[in-house]
């Protein structure tokens, strides 16, 4: 039974308090999504766990329910093979993940943050903690503000993206539950977060062009 998990979408490679995202709980699961920290060239993903008898339950729902004689199914699945492909790529972008990327990333964060943080609300990483650094993403005053910066960096060619505009509870799939609930904090920042462009390969002039925003 799988009672405690974890969603490390956007927090593989990140740590808490000397454990990897991905091992804390029962079981987690990640994307490989290109935008995420680890990402393929395609979709993909992963489930983590420890526990073999889960293990080769979820094997076997991923393969159409599978049993231990590939045409005999044991059970109703589906399909959710990683692909060869994406596999083969993701073996590649592991290694230079865990040798290099995840390190550079941070390298570029601290660089966002010496850039940023007299200006707008930079990201904290808390003590105990490491991050992967899916995002990185800043808050301003208010929509107009963040509108207006969004422009001006288009300006100078870079590129920015508001994750998510649309809370989950704002999700036109759930306008016909009974319940609703109020997130106000949620809806004020998804008008005024931003996030910038954040990849190992990013070079340290790039910050000039950010830091006279
Ligand atoms: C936290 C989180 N969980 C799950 C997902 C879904 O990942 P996928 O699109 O690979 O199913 C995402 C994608 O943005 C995410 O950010």
């Amino acid at each position: 039974m799988l009672d405690k998990t974890q969603d490390a979408a956007q927090g593989f490679g990140g740590v808490y308090k000397g454990r990897r995202a991905g091992s804390l709980g029962d079981a987690a699961t990640t994307s490989f999504f290109p935008a995420k920290p680890l990402g393929c060239y395609g979709d993909g993903g992963a489930i983590f766990t420890n526990d073999d008898q889960e293990a080769e339950y979820l094997r076997s729902i991923a393969v159409h329910g599978k049993g231990s004689f590939k045409y005999d199914n044991v059970r109703i699945g589906w399909n959710s093979r990683l692909d060869t492909m994406q596999a083969a790529i993701l073996l590649v972008k592991f290694d230079a993940f865990t040798d290099y990327e995840l390190e550079d990333v941070n390298k570029v964060a601290s660089w966002y943050t010496q850039a940023l943080e007299d200006k707008v609300k930079t990201p904290v990483v808390p003590d105990g903690y490491y991050s992967s650094w899916a995002q990185y993403t800043i808050q301003v005053g208010n929509e107009e503000e963040r509108n207006t910066l969004q422009q001006k960096l288009k300006n100078q060619g870079i590129p920015t993206m508001v994750y998510y505009p649309k809370p989950m509870h704002g999700q036109t799939a759930y306008k016909d539950l009974k319940q609703y609930v109020e997130c106000p904090v949620t809806e004020r920042l998804c008008k005024m977060v931003v996030s910038l462009p954040l990849d190992p390969y990013i070079r340290e002039d790039r910050f000039s062009v950010v830091s006279s925003i």
